[in-house]
């Protein structure tokens, strides 16, 4: 009820405004209002925090409200990039005092061993938030803030995809908390509006978003600690060669290199992965087999995915470079949105592509890389 009537609050805000344009200090008035009115008398709540710009304006915005009834915690789940938790906590001193709670161990072995990717997702899910309750509840807190934002929902409810913190009546009460999400209606071009309004700076406002179930979902396929680690090692060359560039956003993803068919696309060369991928047809989740294009350099690779079935095919690739051994695949994945709902591919100069792929086949497992060339839809962007 309290939901309801803080959304058509905050829909007649947005009216009265006129051409829907986001006003970020509306958005804040009315925020606070409904959350010092209707959880000002809770016991406490955790603030799961990311590092991200939705959690952390999120819990900004929650703080505001309701002062000290709001404990920011970090929960590693061993799923994150190289030092990522003791980063975010720096990244943050002097904007929100964070604890880290460490789940790493637990998570991680709990994952291994699986391999499609919704149920990669749902067991994330449950290991993520039985995590929560236990933070929770350690602190005597019945509540969570989370940074929801619009597009989890979508992509969630439409079945593209379970983001990891959409959470059903059902499974609040297995968990036995409670949520608030104040930013459950915005998209993240409102969000970003939202926490420069608040004074956070750009590189927390511009850092590009890294899901809930982490590397999890970039190491693709049957899920296990040396794909795990392979695909930390080659986030960490990405990000150095690709972070200057300022795309929304970009990211490697590791498979097998098992190919279960080839044939001819004009005079290239193409292969299909054993492996499924994501993807999303007419609002609907596909998950087929991806694509490597060899020798493709002259088309326009914008086009490239409309030469194949995408329900079957919903991620293709063009090969950057390959070695004999190894017996990993490696996806570079870059993407330009403002809505997270639709994306595109930026053409990058095939030098600098070249030479992160030169970089990433120096280690011994990998025996080729490729570009993704696939934009949102038909494929989402990530992988799983
Ligand atoms: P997709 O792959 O659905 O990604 O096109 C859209 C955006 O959402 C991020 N993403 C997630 N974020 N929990 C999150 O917090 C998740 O389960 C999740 N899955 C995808 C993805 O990185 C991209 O920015």
């Amino acid at each position: 009820m309290c939901v309801f009537k803080f959304k058509k609050v905050f829909r007649l805000l947005r009216m009265m405004l006129g051409l829907g344009v986001f006003n970020p200090e509306l958005f804040i008035e009315a925020a606070l209002n409904h959350l010092e009115r209707n959880y000002s008398d809770i016991d406490c709540a955790i603030a799961c925090i990311s590092g991200g710009v939705d959690s952390v304006t999120t819990a900004l915005i929650a703080k505001r409200a309701l002062k000290d009834k709001v404990l920011p915690v970090f929960i590693d789940t061993g799923l994150m990039r190289y030092g990522e938790p003791e980063a975010v906590k720096n990244a943050l001193s002097g904007v929100i005092d964070l604890t880290i709670y460490d789940y790493s161990n637990s998570i991680v072995s709990n994952l291994s061993g699986l391999s499609d990717a919704e149920e990669k997702r749902k067991v994330f899910r449950d290991l993520f938030y039985s995590a929560v309750s236990n933070v929770a509840r350690r602190h005597g807190c019945s509540y969570v803030v989370q940074g929801t934002t619009k597009a989890d929902v979508v992509e969630t409810l439409g079945g593209v995809k379970t983001q990891h913190n959409v959470l059903t009546q059902e499974l609040l009460l297995k968990y036995g908390v409670k949520v608030i999400e104040p930013l459950r209606d915005l998209y993240k071009y409102e969000v970003k509006a939202l926490a420069y309004y608040l004074g956070l700076p750009s590189s927390i406002v511009q850092r590009q978003p890294f899901p809930g179930p982490g590397l999890l979902i970039r190491a693709v396929g049957k899920f296990h600690v040396d794909k795990l680690s392979l695909v930390r090692y080659a986030t960490k060359i990405v990000d150095e060669r690709l972070s200057v560039r300022n795309y929304s956003q970009y990211f490697p993803a590791v498979w097998e290199y098992d190919v279960i068919n080839e044939g001819y696309l004009g005079n290239s060369l193409f292969k299909v992965f054993s492996v499924k991928t994501t993807g999303v047809v007419g609002g609907s989740r596909v998950y087929g087999h991806p694509i490597l294009i060899e020798d493709f350099n002259k088309r326009d690779v914008v086009k490239l995915h409309e030469q194949f079935d995408v329900v079957k095919h919903p991620h293709i690739l063009i090969s950057l470079a390959s070695k004999d051994s190894g017996k990993y695949f490696i996806a570079v994945r870059v993407v330009e949105t403002r809505d997270y709902v639709t994306a595109s591919v930026p053409v990058i100069e095939r030098s600098l592509l070249l030479k992160l792929a030169e970089e990433l086949l120096e280690n011994p497992d990998v025996k080729a890389v490729g570009y993704d060339v696939t934009p949102k839809p038909p494929a989402t962007i990530e992988y799983e």
